[in-house]
């Protein structure tokens, strides 16, 4: 039965329709959504809608509706004004990923528009906004005229979810964060598509995590993640592709704010983490390719290369953190940022190679150090996080140091310590590490 306009929306018995396993009607989702805007439906009930969703799922129409309902709940930015392409990249979530700073402004130096619209962290992952404000006066809160502008001079904006774009996946997002219910496809999949079709692009690269530090730990439902994003962007009129990757250690050798925005300015130096530097490449090539600025991947790569070489893209970066109220001089030199004065090494308790460094334990441990929120209201500690000195494959002597732990509160050390010595194993035989890209989903 369709709802009339002034009929109440009879919440309850939505949430148990779906906490039943039953499918909701289009009208019936785009009801839920617009009572949660206008009060109508609290905080609590849409928590429990969340937790009947994880459990149940949703069915690709439904997951269509969820979308299309949370980005009308703002506006939809209208870029047609920019001749340039438009492209973004989102990460479904992992740890010491600190991707989308370096790659932004890569991206941007070769000639494409990159609005990029970033989360803060979420469950045991980290959030590119709250990295980004540990630049000394980083502002993620542009108004939409704001980010527009900013497009139009600079090419490139990094902001939040501040203005008026798709606000029901922002507080959805914060209530999931500290329920339970981060790990669902449809709601990953809502959550993700609805702000980046609010952000008027035209194409989207997903980097879709797998493995144990993501929300999809096997690879077989990061496939349906990545399916499931790739057919409902596409439905929505835009060019998207995934790529599958790796994500059963920390990406690069930081976990943290201030750590890992570092370790990102140095990928623009030409340094940087290896796999770091390899994920940005893939992910920029895939963009560039989704521009038509590059035919081939080889021709994206020597691009983004150039910019790198050159130093067109730390200018570009300058330009951003300038234009958003940023200490430009931090791009310059990155080891400016303060990191927090509490610390304390872990060491390695006997000789071997190191063979897993769990990013799971990882990401809550730094979030312990203050580097997340345990309550949706919590201020993040921006020098807060974990600087590992090995990765799996590398040789440990009793003795060394394995990783430094960093905290404003030094009471927040102890905790840290105990999750990360068991983060981090060693043993007899030596491994490889991973290679980060596992596949490409194009369709
Ligand atoms: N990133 C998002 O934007 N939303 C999610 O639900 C998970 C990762």
């Amino acid at each position: 039965m369709s709802r009339k306009k002034n009929d109440p929306i009879l919440v309850p018995e939505l949430i148990a329709k779906k906490r039943d396993g039953n499918a909701m009607s289009e009208g019936e989702i785009r009801s839920l959504i617009d009572g949660f805007m206008d009060g109508a439906v609290t905080d609590y009930q849409m928590s429990a809608f969340a937790m009947a969703v994880f459990f149940q799922g949703m069915s690709f129409d439904e997951t269509v509706a969820m979308t299309l309902a949370m980005r009308d709940s703002g506006q939809v930015v209208d870029l047609g004004g920019l001749s340039a392409p438009k492209v973004d990249k989102h990460s479904t979530g992992g740890v010491g990923d600190n991707v989308s700073i370096c790659l932004a402004p890569i991206v941007a130096a070769c000639g494409v528009v990159v609005p990029m619209m970033s989360g803060r962290g979420l469950g045991h992952t980290g959030g590119t906004l709250d990295k980004l404000e540990a630049i000394p006066g980083f502002r993620v809160d542009l108004s939409v005229a704001q980010f527009r502008q900013q497009l139009r001079k600079v090419g490139c904006a990094l902001i939040g979810q501040t203005g008026d774009l798709a606000p029901a996946d922002k507080r959805l997002y914060a209530l999931r964060d500290v329920t339970g219910t981060v790990e669902s496809i449809p709601l990953i999949t809502s959550s993700i598509l609805s702000k980046k079709l609010a952000e008027g692009i035209d194409a989207l690269v997903l980097d879709v995590k797998v493995g144990r530090g993501a929300f999809m730990k096997t690879e077989g439902e990061a496939r349906e993640l990545a399916r499931s994003l790739v057919r409902v962007g596409r439905l929505a009129g835009k060019r998207v592709s995934a790529l599958l990757t790796d994500m059963n250690a920390p990406i690069g050798y930081t976990i943290g704010n201030a750590l890992e925005t570092i370790e990102a300015l140095e990928v623009l130096h030409g340094s940087g983490p290896e796999d770091l530097r390899e994920l940005t490449f893939a992910l920029g090539a895939e963009m560039l390719r989704a521009a038509g600025v590059a035919k081939t991947e080889a021709q994206a790569r020597r691009l983004l290369g150039h910019a790198v070489a050159d130093g067109t893209a730390l200018r570009k970066m300058q330009e951003i953190v300038g234009a958003q109220g940023g200490d430009p001089s931090v791009v310059e030199e990155p080891s400016r940022l303060k990191l927090a004065r509490h610390r304390h090494t872990v060491r390695a308790p006997e000789d071997g190679y190191v063979t897993g460094v769990d990013p799971l334990e990882l990401g809550y441990a730094a979030l312990g150090l203050g580097a997340g929120r345990l309550r949706a209201e919590d201020a993040v500690d921006p020098g807060a996080g974990i600087r590992l000195h090995v990765r799996v494959g590398d040789r440990a002597r009793a003795g060394e140091p394995l990783a430094t732990l960093y905290s404003s509160k030094r009471a927040l050390l102890e905790a840290g310590v105990r999750r990360t010595e068991s983060a981090l194993r060693l043993g007899k035989r030596r491994l490889k590490p991973r290679n980060r890209l596992i596949d490409a989903i194009r369709r």
